[in-house]
Order: C-alpha cells, then structure tokens, then sequence
C-alpha cells in the first residue's frame, strides 16, 4: 500500500461546515506525489485549514473522495493518520494543561505505536534526538501551559515529527517563531524532507522563507483552487490575482 507513488489524492472534495450552508472549499481536485513538498497560499479564510483538517479526516467531507497512499480517509481514517504528521494552525493549551512539553512530544510516538503500548528505547530516543534539533530538550519537564507560543509551537512541530509520518501537513508553522527560528525550523523541515523522504504540504499566507525543496505552489481562494502550478509560474499568477 505504502509503495503508492501518489501520497495525497483529493477528488471532488467539498466540505461544508455543520450548521453552514456554503461550503468552505468545494470541488477541491489535488495530487499529491510521494515525497513533494507544496505549499498552498491563499487569503484569510480561503479554506486553507479546512483543506489541511479535511485531509487529516478531522472535517466529514460533504462530497468527493480523499485517499491517503490509497487508503480511503473516511473508511479507514485511523490507518491513514497514523502516516500523517499534523501541525494545527489553532492548538488550545490551557494555561494549567498538566502535560510536559516530553509528554506531547511523546504523544507524537503514541499516535504511531497505540495509546496501549508501551514506548520503548527507540521511541525514547527519537523524541529526545527531535527535541534536541528544535533545541527545545532544555524545556522537556516544563509543562506545555507555562511555554510561549513560539515554544508551544515547537513542541507541536516536534511532535509531528517525532511520529516520523509519511506525510506532514504544517498549518502555518512559523507563525509564532522568533525571527531566528523562522530561519532555522523551515531549514530543518527541509532537511527532514529530503532525508525522511516525508511528503509535505505547508499551508502559509506569507513566502517569508520558501523551502529550497519546494516543487509547486497551490493557491486557493474562496475555497477553490485557483493556482496549481511551478513556484515560478504560481507565483506571478498569485501576484496578478493579489
Ligand atoms: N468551525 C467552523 N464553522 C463554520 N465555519 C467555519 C469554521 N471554521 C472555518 N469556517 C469558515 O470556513 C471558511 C474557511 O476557513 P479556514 O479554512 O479557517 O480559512 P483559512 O485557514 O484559509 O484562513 C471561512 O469562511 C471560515 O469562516
Ligand atoms: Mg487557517
């Protein structure tokens, strides 16, 4: 199944909101090849995180049909996301949230081997070794309700990650960043792109510190795909619609 050269497939894809009448990305067509990496633009409230919770099969989609490495997300959702590493845009932590920044790194190992199973040396040393490349080992113990935003952020992208998924879906990423790690996080999802071999869409609404690696650019607006295409050539269209 995993041999699959096509990673994501949507075909169709319309999700609307319970309670709404609109969809907020409708008649959505998108392949994904194994090991890409895209970004998709777009204006505030294009759909951009619909698009990303509805591949995560997060979101019931009202028409059409997604497929994760050829598994089918709403017949076999949970084998699907246990290839899927995802960043979300909103993450809530409450100001008292007991877990330690170790803890939700770890949690990242559980959603690939059960919640039942034990984590074992391996496992241990994968959440260490990622936490160190975020330079976040020294805030382990601390509880993830007494860190920053740019430090929760690390924790959450540590966290994919650590999964070591085949696909990571980032939902604006660097939003919360200092100005030196909007340098070095996007360098290092390159890295893990290129020697994890880890399919990568990343959704932003600026291209402050495009990847090197990036092969095409999707644009969406009013949740449509408007743009699908080379960086170069997605951009000036980008630039005529903006
Ligand atoms: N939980 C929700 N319920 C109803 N409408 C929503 C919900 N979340 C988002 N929307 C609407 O869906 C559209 C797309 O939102 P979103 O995917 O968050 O856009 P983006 O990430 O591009 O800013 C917007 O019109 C937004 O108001
Ligand atoms: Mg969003």
């Amino acid at each position: 199944m995993i041999s699959s050269k096509i990673a994501i497939k949507l075909e169709g894809v319309s999700t609307v909101y319970e309670g709404e009448r609109r969809p907020a990305i409708r008649d959505i067509n998108l392949t994904v090849e194994k090991n890409e990496l895209v970004y998709v633009l777009g204006p505030n409230a294009s759909g951009k995180t619909t698009l990303l919770e509805t591949i995560n099969g997060l979101l019931p989609i009202f028409h059409g049909k997604i497929s994760v490495f050829g598994l089918d997300i709403t017949t076999q959702g949970r084998r699907a996301r246990c290839e899927i590493g995802y960043v979300p845009q909103d993450f809530m932590v409450e100001p008292g949230e007991p877990y330690t920044a170790f803890d939700v790194v770890m949690m990242g190992r559980y959603s690939k081997i059960g919640v039942l199973n034990k984590p074992d040396k391996r496992d241990h040393e994968q959440v260490a070794e990622t936490m160190k490349l975020l330079e976040i080992e020294n805030l382990a113990r601390r509880p993830m309700g007494k860190l920053s935003g740019g430090q929760q952020q690390k924790v959450m992208i540590a966290r994919a990650l650590a999964k070591e998924p085949k696909i990571l879906l980032f939902d604006e990423p660097f939003s919360n960043l200092d100005p030196e790690s909007r340098e070095n996080i996007p360098l290092l999802i390159n890295t893990f792109h290129k020697e994890k071999e880890m399919t990568t869409l990343i959704v932003t609404h600026d291209l402050q510190g495009m990847l090197e690696n990036c092969g095409r650019v999707v644009v969406i607006n009013n949740g449509r795909v408007m743009v699908n295409d080379t960086p170069d050539k997605a951009l000036e269209q980008w630039r005529s619609l903006s």
